[in-house]
């Protein structure tokens, strides 16, 4: 854990294989989301401890509404549990951030999630994005919208974009890109997660399933990230 490693700056965690992992044991696919949420809560502050600076976790996507509505239920309950214990954490001053079109959330999680972000705003830990109703091609769009409005109000000239520009109409503006995703289960997809952010990220595929991830795995991950020669695109 020494501190003149190369540590990635943004962390991005693909939570895969709840599902695998309940029905490997008999149990309903909730009961792996239950743990997984476990997982990412330990790993959350493992980050926190190590001195990660952004980690962004894939909660849920545009495409998870399509799994059976018992499921669906039991991740948002997850998050409703989360977001009425983040008060009790606040000592580990970690500041919360919601990525996502969270206009079709339940108003409920929407207040809390406002909540969240606004208590831990002023924060000076990890950046925790928790990705909610997220797709990464969804996220352009959206960006695409809004500066399609910029520039038509004449606030922007469109041959004057830059990427930076086009950076801040993200879910995650003002934040580096994303360094390091890891994807645990096995599978080895990127599900739209991260798009544009990840254009220069390395990729870390493991096998353990998300409920069964520990600080050893995460430290694997970041192992093999510092073993890494990045270039950019350069020599
Ligand atoms: C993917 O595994 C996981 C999800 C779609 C849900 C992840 C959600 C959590 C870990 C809980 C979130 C809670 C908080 C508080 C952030 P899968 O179900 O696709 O697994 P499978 O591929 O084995 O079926």
């Amino acid at each position: 854990m020494a501190n003149d490693r190369l540590l990635p700056q943004h962390v991005g965690i693909i939570m895969d294989g709840n599902g695998r992992w309940a029905k490997k044991r008999g149990l309903p696919r909730q009961a792996g989301h239950k743990v997984g949420a476990s997982t990412f809560q330990k790993i959350t502050r493992y980050c926190n401890k190590i001195g990660i600076q952004y980690l962004t976790v894939y909660a849920f996507s545009t495409e998870n509404w399509k799994r059976p509505q018992e499921e669906v239920d039991a991740i948002m309950n997850l998050l409703r549990s989360f977001l009425k214990d983040a008060k009790n954490h606040r000592a580990e001053n970690v500041k919360t951030h919601f990525i996502g079109d969270l206009t079709v959330l339940a108003p409920d999680i929407q207040e809390m999630m406002r909540d969240c972000e606004r208590e831990s705003a002023g924060f000076t830990g990890l950046t925790l994005n928790i990705a909610v109703n997220y797709g990464g091609r969804d996220e352009i769009l959206q960006a695409a919208k809004r500066f399609a409005a910029d520039a038509a109000a004449h606030k922007i000239v469109p041959d004057e974009l830059t990427q930076a520009q086009f950076s801040s109409y993200l879910y995650t503006a003002g934040q580096p890109d994303v360094d390091l995703i890891i994807r645990p289960s096995g599978e080895m997809r990127l599900s739209n997660f991260l798009l544009w952010q990840a254009a220069y990220a390395e990729y870390v595929f493991m096998d353990t399933l998300w409920p069964d991830f520990n600080e050893k795995c995460l430290e694997k991950a970041l192992e093999e990230f510092a073993r890494r020669n990045r270039r950019f695109g350069g020599v």
